[in-house]
């Protein structure tokens, strides 16, 4: 009745921002990603007849996670499941624009379906992910991945392996805190107040056109244009909310600068923010070294991580 397994965090290059059904937490919009390889979350589930579930991430109790944590472990091992001790180890910040909840998830519905050997598909698992965290659902798949949206549910293709086409990401992390809004929230009040949040719904499926196009090609600089305009497209929709949902801080800008002058200079590697503050910058294996440099010496950047493209959730060891 005990397994663990583990996912890494994906990036969005084309992003989800919007819930069209908030009960199942189905996504407005389809989105594709990459799944990065270094940034790493392990999960150990162990059912048993405890009286009450329990999470410790990090090796602290996490009360604050345990409700989504146990209503994912409903849908995986159905209500009348035993109980669960949780512990969740990563080697990056929570809560932080970095994706933790999209390993995190993606590595407990792997855990928790051997533990009790119920035996779900991978695209039934990524669902019930997908309910917890819309971006966990991505983490079962490696490489690139696209989601698609749908009132029926989403779905999920794996476009290229990581050997297909080997991008790298440079995050520059700017910020350690957790982040002011929490991604759902801020959706549904982009959906209830940004004049521009219904044309950035409509153009989504434009942009995922370019941007599937541009893998099954391997064109960097058509990915880079479509991934950056989806980007600001993205926090445009966020700072025009009511309040404004504002993640960036100078730091965030000077990266984007810094990355605008790589550009200049013929560097291939292009920009894309999440619901934080950090930069991921996303460039050729040749670029890591001069892009990492110029992040890391952007006034404000406390650190960088470099990180290649992974594969999906999967069962190690207990
Ligand atoms: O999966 P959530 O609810 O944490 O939302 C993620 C939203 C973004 O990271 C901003 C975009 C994305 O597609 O990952």
């Amino acid at each position: 009745m005990q397994a663990s397994a583990e996912a890494q965090p994906n990036i969005a290059l084309v992003k989800y921002w919007g819930k069209r059904d908030r009960e199942r937490n189905l996504p407005a919009v389809g989105s594709l990603s990459i799944t990065l390889a270094s940034l790493r979350t392990r999960m150990t589930v162990r059912f048993s007849d405890q009286p009450t579930d329990t999470l410790i991430v990090n090796g602290q109790e996490a009360p604050a996670m345990l409700g989504r944590v146990s209503r994912c472990l409903d849908l995986v091992a159905g209500r009348n499941r035993q109980r669960a001790a949780v512990t969740s180890d990563g080697n990056f910040p929570i809560g932080a624009g970095l994706a933790s909840s999209a390993s995190a998830f993606a590595a407990l519905v792997v855990a928790a379906d051997e533990a009790v050997h119920t035996g779900h598909d991978r695209l039934t698992l990524a669902r019930m992910a997908g309910t917890a965290s819309g971006s966990a659902a991505r983490s079962l798949y490696g490489g690139f991945v696209e989601l698609t949206a749908g009132d029926g549910g989403i779905g999920l293709t794996p476009l290229a392996a990581p050997a297909d086409w080997p991008l790298e990401v440079v995050v520059a992390i700017t910020e350690e805190g957790p982040k002011p809004v929490g991604s759902g929230d801020g959706m549904i009040r982009s959906a209830q107040t940004s004049p521009f949040y219904a044309s950035w719904v409509e153009r989504q499926e434009a942009d995922l056109v370019v941007a599937r196009t541009a893998v099954s090609n391997r064109d960097f600089a058509s990915l880079a244009a479509v991934s950056e305009h989806n980007c600001l497209k993205m926090h445009s929709v966020m700072w025009t909310s009511r309040p404004p949902v504002v993640y960036w801080n100078e730091a965030t800008i000077g990266c984007l600068e810094a990355i605008r002058l790589l550009q200049a200079k013929g560097v291939p590697v292009f920009f894309t923010i999440d619901a934080g503050p950090q930069v991921k910058a996303v460039c050729t294996a040749d670029a890591v070294a001069g892009v990492r440099g110029a992040l890391d010496a952007t006034p404000g950047v406390l650190r960088t991580l470099v990180s290649g493209l992974g594969e999906g959730a999967r069962l190690v060891p207990s």
